[in-house]
């Protein structure tokens, strides 16, 4: 069964917003996006597993916790994911990364990998799969099924946004995927953007239009 997480920290609906306006600069956007980034990981993480451990304290020692189990591993889909890769590093530094790139066959329309780096240990890993847009949904269902073939059996779908098309897609490839998005919008347009969105989510972490 498929789910939906609408992140909606108030802190996140307001950095979201600064994000879709048109007069934010590049460098602006790429801050705000860490920050959201980081809070995004914060409630994305909020159910790992924790064990019990014995320490000392300066004064004593003490029954406590720390992170047990699968340890993360953030993929990012290139090349827009990469601007939401630092923020939740911030937040996880020890988390390991991955790079998926994928491009659009312009006969086929289905997206063809051309870059893939993983951790050799990812099968042991909690993924955490990032990309700021799920548009039509092909590129992160593509991802996903990848990840998959390199052992994956635990990973959630992060993104800024999403349009009803893409949470169509990608949850009925990927009804086992729990997907957190900042906001479900209106539609995708006729070119395959989001609207309202934020435009090209690439063109504005790195001012390349
Ligand atoms: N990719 C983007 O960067 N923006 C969209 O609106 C859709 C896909």
């Amino acid at each position: 069964m498929a789910t939906i997480t609408v992140l909606d920290h108030p802190l996140l609906r307001h950095k979201l917003t600064l994000l879709r306006d048109k007069t934010t600069s590049t460098a602006q956007f790429r801050q705000v996006a860490r920050e959201v980034s980081l809070l995004m990981a914060y409630e994305v993480t909020r159910d790992l597993k924790l064990e019990p451990i014995e320490i000392e304290t300066p004064l004593e020692a003490m029954h406590t916790e720390h992170l047990a189990g699968k340890k993360l591993c953030i993929v990012s889909i290139l090349r827009a994911g990469n601007g939401i890769l630092e923020g939740m590093l911030d937040l996880v530094p020890s988390a390991r990364v991955g790079h998926i790139g994928l491009y659009r066959d312009p006969a086929t329309l289905l997206p063809v990998e051309y870059y893939l780096k993983l951790p050799t240990d990812i099968a042991d890993r909690l993924v955490i799969l990032v990309d700021p847009m799920l548009a039509t949904g092909h590129s992160a269902s593509a991802a996903a099924a990848r990840l998959k073939q390199a052992g994956v059996t635990l990973m959630k779908f992060v993104c800024l946004l999403a349009a009803p098309e893409g949470i169509a897609t990608f949850t009925s490839e990927h009804p086992d995927v729990p997907v957190f998005t900042g906001a479900v919008d209106r539609e995708l347009d006729s070119h395959g953007y989001i609207r309202p969105g934020l435009g090209d989510a690439g063109d504005r972490f790195y001012g390349t239009r």
